[in-house]
């Protein structure tokens, strides 16, 4: 007998740079998570110009991503990677999504208001519907779970919403309600200069967010320049609390060391942040330092990147076509 492999779907935005926080929040999960479940990743282009992008540097980033995930140690042998615009079938569907879910549901949606700012009137109908657009990015494939930072929950929330409405609209029981896999300790990593917001590739402070492409110095100046407070560390987890900035970066040392918080906490505890900063600078420095050289080299390595993402389209086109058949055969379009 086969085993049954439940499928996970994630993606990714080609829209600046890979950061500390895509990596320990999520792709760091799906490295993890790729053999146990059937895994589907996505560099997603099309939410990416939700916000304009340079056709050029958005071709460049696409692979510059696409480059890191394999980088980080996702395997394009063992699951699919691709970019999303070579597959049809999401725009198709987030169209029919678009008339399932409802202006209350969109405008309910705090990305979007963190997003457009003040001024929503000029923001994108786009980015108004990328929800849509997230919900059928995973609905295409009837994916079971999601990892993800903690950002995207309320997203994941919509897409079960959606796919309630949906099968209920239609009087079907087609659509999965999908499960967020989000982790406990690195589903929120926060900027460097700022313990309450999240470290963000949109972030205008360079100094704010660690990226896969910086090198050994800038690594090293920005953990430096992190902001903590005047307290010593504290010597177990619950001393942390209360002290966004020192949390955060004990958070990182444990997860880039694979150990408990609590065991920083011991280790550190009573001392202040120099000694703790620099031995931190130099275990990101010894965990990023080989996925950033293999990214530069598969960055240079076009051709291969390219013919991954365009199998990975393939395999993923083959999985969606009969699922999207069935949504144009429950929603009765004529085929
Ligand atoms: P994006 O491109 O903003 O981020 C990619 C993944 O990284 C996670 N992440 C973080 N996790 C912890 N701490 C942080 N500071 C941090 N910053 C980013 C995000 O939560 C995400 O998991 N809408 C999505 C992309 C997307 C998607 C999907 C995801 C499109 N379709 C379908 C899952 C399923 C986004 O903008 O991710």
């Amino acid at each position: 007998m086969t085993e049954f492999k439940q499928r996970i779907f994630s993606g990714v935005q080609p829209s600046g740079n890979l950061t500390l926080g895509n990596y320990l929040g999520a792709i760091r999960n799906w490295v993890a998570l790729q053999r146990i479940y059937e895994s589907i990743f996505c560099v997603v282009d099309l939410h990416a110009i939700t916000v304009w992008q340079d056709p050029e540097t958005l071709r460049d980033a696409t692979r510059e991503v696409a480059a890191g995930l394999i980088a980080c140690g996702i395997d394009p042998a063992e699951c699919i990677i691709f970019n999303q615009s070579q597959v049809p079938g999401h725009a198709e569907l987030a169209w029919i999504f678009n008339c399932v879910a409802r202006m209350g549901w969109l405008n309910r949606m705090t990305q979007f208001k963190e997003k457009a700012g003040k001024n929503r009137e000029r923001a994108s109908v786009g980015l108004y519907v990328y929800p849509d657009l997230m919900a059928a990015d995973i609905m295409l494939y009837k994916a079971t779970h999601v990892p993800v930072g903690a950002d995207q929950k309320q997203h994941l929330e919509l897409t079960r919403d959606i796919a309630q409405k949906f099968n209920s609209d239609y009087g079907v029981d087609f659509f999965p309600l999908v499960e967020p896999l989000i982790l406990k300790d690195t589903g929120r990593v926060m900027s460097l200069r700022d313990g309450s917001a999240k470290m963000s590739k949109s972030d205008p402070s360079e100094n704010s967010r660690i990226n896969l492409t910086d090198d050994r110095d800038t690594i090293a100046k920005k953990i430096r320049k992190a902001r903590t407070d005047s307290e010593p560390i504290p010597s177990d987890l619950p001393g942390l609390e209360g002290r966004p900035e020192a949390k955060n970066l004990i958070n990182i040392f444990a997860a880039l060391s694979d150990q408990a918080g609590e065991d920083i906490c011991k280790e550190y505890g009573g001392q202040g942040f120099a000694a703790f900063k620099k031995d931190l600078a130099e275990l990101s420095v010894s965990v990023l330092g080989p996925i950033t050289q293999e990214m530069k080299r598969l960055c240079d390595e076009k051709t291969f990147v390219d013919q991954v993402l365009k199998e990975g389209s393939e395999k993923a086109g083959a999985i969606s076509e009969p699922i999207l058949k069935t949504v144009h055969n429950i929603v009765g379009f004529l085929q």
